[in-house]
């Protein structure tokens, strides 16, 4: 099978990686990729927003499959303008909207009786600040459209909520994705990430993970894309799993059917557990980032199989997804500064693939005359799968220098939560 993979981050470079393994892979393209994958499979001269050139080079190179990493391209539509010439894995435009709008992935938990939070979407400034002090702290506050995961504040008091609300409603902080605000009841409880395999009609989880998604030690500091994540999560016993099955993937998966777009691709359900209550804090409609670094450590069946299969509507032959055992974990290194405005073109050290066994998965290198610099916030992220959580730990934090130089930062307590 020939396979075009879309994106440039560490999410990708993972999944290069598994669908490498593939025995049924004649050919990996990736558009645009980063430095770290093979120079040869990368695709420079199509660009994904031109559908009408992506289009003309996915039925001139005969692909088998796209496969979708970043929600972007999903929200704008690239499965519709594709499938008619090649399968693709990622939901189309309309099923899209539950990650490309809160208020209609909030409308459609309500109607298809999902677990959620309460809340209200505002476009006025005046009545979204008296309906905020009505509540109590702390405080949840969104902007209804993609903001890079950077649209979210929790704030502890009133001040600082309305400092969020101010920034998104008056100061046009976010653009258009601000001036849609969603104020939501604040969840206490444990989160939890945990991936489905769709079809359109069946939903095929992986095993649950964890990200960490703020910035430093002891969950200190600015939330980010996510700092690291490990994986199996102690608390997302086989009972919750199965109550994630029941009252979220199937309901979600049946809704999707009922609104007249079929749900193919990964939905991400994005959970708040507390003892046995598992409520939904967000769906997004693709992998996960740093999560699925971890994740495809531990996956052991064909990625590409089973992606081909979501893409065409075609899981019910397979009753679950198998996992190896053991534990896995990835800690990112990125840019001191980082969310913030942070260092750019740092110089990195060669890092060799092959050479032990933790995994530099790339997410944002480039290659210059002078050899490899950082091009981006997150840059690479560590993955290292092994016999426990406790054991892949310890080996990656004494390794972790190894990769880490002057002017990139990590969080030490990556996976501390889950031993
Ligand atoms: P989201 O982009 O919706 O996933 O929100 C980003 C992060 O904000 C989540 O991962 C949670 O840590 C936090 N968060 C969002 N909504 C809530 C909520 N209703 N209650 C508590 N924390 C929340
Ligand atoms: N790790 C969080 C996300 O991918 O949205």
């Amino acid at each position: 099978m020939k396979v075009l993979l879309i994106g440039s981050g560490g999410r990708e470079h993972a999944l290069f990686w598994k669908l490498s393994q593939s025995p049924q892979l004649t050919e990996l393209k990736v558009l645009p990729g980063n430095g770290g994958f093979p120079a040869e499979s990368r695709v420079h001269d199509v660009e994904w927003r031109d559908f009408a050139a992506l289009r003309r080079y996915v039925s001139e190179q005969h692909f088998d499959l796209v496969v979708v990493g970043p929600e972007d391209p999903l929200v704008a539509g690239i499965t519709d303008q594709l499938q008619d010439i090649c399968p693709v894995f990622g939901p189309d435009q309309g099923a899209a909207r539950l990650e490309g709008s809160k208020d209609y992935s909030k409308e459609f938990m309500r109607k298809y009786n999902i677990p959620s939070a309460d809340w209200q979407t505002f476009t006025d400034f005046d009545q979204a600040w008296a309906y905020l002090q009505s509540l109590p702290a702390p405080y949840v506050i969104k902007t209804d459209g993609l903001a890079a995961g950077k649209g979210v504040a929790v704030a502890p008091d009133l001040e600082s909520a309305e400092k969020a609300l101010r920034e998104r409603m008056l100061d046009g902080k976010f653009g258009a994705a601000g001036q849609r605000v969603i104020i939501e009841e604040f969840m206490p409880g444990e989160e939890a990430s945990v991936f489905a395999l769709c079809d359109g009609q069946r939903a095929l989880p992986f095993m649950a993970s964890q990200d960490h998604k703020r910035a430093f030690d002891n969950d200190e500091g600015p939330n980010t894309g996510g700092m690291g994540a490990y994986l199996p999560v102690p608390f997302m016993t086989p009972a919750l799993m199965q109550k994630v099955q029941t009252e979220v993937l199937d309901r979600a998966l049946a809704g999707m059917q009922a609104e007249g777009h079929p749900y193919r691709g990964l939905l991400y359900a994005g959970l708040m557990v507390e003892g046995e209550s598992v409520r939904v804090v967000e769906f997004n409609i693709r992998f996960g980032d740093p999560e699925t670094q971890a994740l495809m450590t531990m996956v052991d069946d064909d990625l590409l199989d089973l992606l081909y299969k979501s893409a065409t509507g075609d899981l019910g032959s397979i009753n679950k997804i198998h996992h190896k055992p053991g534990a896995a974990i990835v800690v990112v290194l990125a840019a001191d500064g980082y969310p913030g405005s942070y260092r750019r073109e740092i110089p990195l050290k060669n890092l060799d693939t092959s050479s032990g066994d933790i995994i530099p998965f790339h997410a944002g290198t480039r290659h210059t005359p002078d050899g490899l610099v950082s091009n981006g916030g997150r840059v690479l992220g560590l993955g290292l799968q092994g016999s426990s959580l406790t054991a892949v730990r310890t080996q990656m934090y004494t390794e972790i220098e190894h990769f880490c130089v002057d002017g990139l930062f990590y969080r030490t307590d990556i996976g501390a939560k889950g031993v």
